[in-house]
């Protein structure tokens, strides 16, 4: 399995390229499933998640045809995906796919409000949480659907078609609210979501369904009203940058007291992070082109972090925020609110020297004159990217293996990373 080498000390200088996120380009594509036409996506950043769910949806019997490359200059064509769902062959979401990949819960409401049936198997938990789906099924019977869990699989079926109720969500959650709106766009009248998630990839993909025909009214706040259609038809969509890997890039260059312009990216997303990076003693402003960081006086300095759904400070920065913390002068209180068990990179960083104590929901960092490299690994992807960045910072060497999570969520990380001065190198095993 591949490591990941890095030497610490330089400070990141230059520009890095954000590409498209990945947590909005994956429900677009399960989205595809939803009509006969084609559906045209731009900026999909490559990323072995996008290419799990690509290989679900052929399972599925949707076409896919790639364009294109991203790449380090605008100048290179944009990568286009074109998603067509003539005929949909099967219905049936299998283990081995949904336990690679989460997300692959997404083809549910699309497959039950086209095929009025859907065979998928149940996700499990997770290193982050035990991460129920109780949300996305209570609300599926809510349009009619009629649900059962069996063989370790959902199973569910709606032979006369769903039909549009109000459902208020007991709790924000990102993936019951996307699976809601697109069997919604295909149901019978009218549907509202209360307390829908907000998070930018949920408008995004609302953006997406109605560019498809979808009449959807609210994005961007909690309730969401989906007059439903019969048919959607083709459309092109441009999935909107990925604010979770500016924020990684924004507390990379905090982190190696560096300057760095994150092109393409937009400020609007990242509000929450960047007012709490200010405290911290970071310059972030916007650009014409993007969003540039950099240290205000050389000082970090220790600041309190809760996470919260959008637009509050996400869940999905928070280990990013932790490494920022470990070498600041002074404590922070990190406070995870949305997943019960996503401190795992804790004992990883304290084995570079951070000085870091969990009671439940709450990290105590206090601040530590230097990190130091070590061998360390991650479980999940936000964790594996802090230990890149806690390397970044460290003296000496840090090598990290279990690379394959951060090649489910950045591109190109450490052509990126070493474009800007740091001493970073791939080592394949
Ligand atoms: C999405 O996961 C993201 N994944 C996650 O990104 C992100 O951390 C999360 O939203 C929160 O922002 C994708 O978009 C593909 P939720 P999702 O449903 O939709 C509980 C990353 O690193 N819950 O909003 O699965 C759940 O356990 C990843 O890119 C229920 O109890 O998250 C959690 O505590 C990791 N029942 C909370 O709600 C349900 O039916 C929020 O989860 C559903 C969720």
């Amino acid at each position: 399995m591949d490591k990941i080498r890095i030497r610490g000390g330089s400070p990141l200088r230059g520009e890095i390229e954000i590409g498209g996120a990945k947590n909005a380009a994956l429900p677009i594509m399960a989205a595809a499933l939803l009509m006969d036409q084609p559906l045209r996506l731009t900026n999909v950043p490559h990323l072995a998640d996008v290419t799990t769910m690509a290989d679900l949806l052929a399972q599925l019997g949707v076409s896919i045809r790639i364009e294109g490359t991203t790449g380090p200059s605008s100048n290179e064509t944009p990568r286009l995906l074109e998603l067509t769902a003539r005929d949909i062959t099967k219905t049936t979401a299998p283990y081995d796919l949904v336990s690679k990949m989460r997300a692959s819960v997404l083809v549910l409401g699309p497959l039950l409000a086209r095929c009025g049936s859907a065979q998928v198997s149940l996700p499990g938990g997770c290193a982050i949480g035990t991460r129920p789906v109780d949300l996305h099924l209570r609300a599926l019977t809510q349009l009619g659907a009629e649900i059962e869990l069996r063989d370790g699989y959902i199973h569910a079926k709606a032979p006369n078609g769903l039909v549009g109720a109000e459902i208020v969500f007991p709790k924000v959650s990102v993936g019951a609210t996307e699976n809601l709106l697109m069997a919604a766009s295909l149901a019978r009248g009218e549907t509202v979501l209360v307390n829908a998630a907000r998070e930018p990839e949920v408008t995004d993909l609302v953006v997406c369904l109605n560019a498809m025909g979808a009449c959807i009214e609210g994005a961007g706040t909690g309730r969401l009203r989906i007059v439903g259609t019969d048919r959607l038809h083709a459309a092109t969509h441009r999935i909107v940058p990925d604010r979770i890997e500016t924020g990684t890039y924004a507390m990379a260059a905090a982190i190696t007291d560096g300057d760095i312009e994150l092109v393409g990216a937009r400020y609007d997303l990242i509000s929450a992070a960047a007012e709490i990076l200010t405290q911290a003693g970071v310059t972030i402003r916007e650009t014409p082109r993007g969003v540039h960081v950099r240290r205000a006086n050389g000082v970090l300095a220790g600041v309190d972090v809760m996470t919260e759904p959008f637009p509050g400070f996400p869940t999905d920065l928070q280990a990013q925020m932790m490494a920022l913390m470990a070498p600041a002068q002074g404590a922070a209180m990190i406070t995870e609110t949305i997943f019960e068990n996503r401190f795992m990179h804790v004992p990883e960083l304290c084995r570079m020297g951070a000085n870091i104590n969990v009671h439940g929901a709450t990290a105590l960092v206090r601040g530590v004159a230097r990190l130091r490299g070590a061998e360390v690994m991650a479980t999940d992807l936000r964790a594996s990217v802090s230990l890149v960045l806690a390397g970044l910072a460290a003296e000496g060497e840090t090598t990290l293996s279990r690379v394959y999570h951060l090649d489910r969520g950045y591109e190109r990380l450490v052509e990126k990373l070493s474009a800007c001065g740091a001493s970073i190198e791939r080592i394949r095993e």
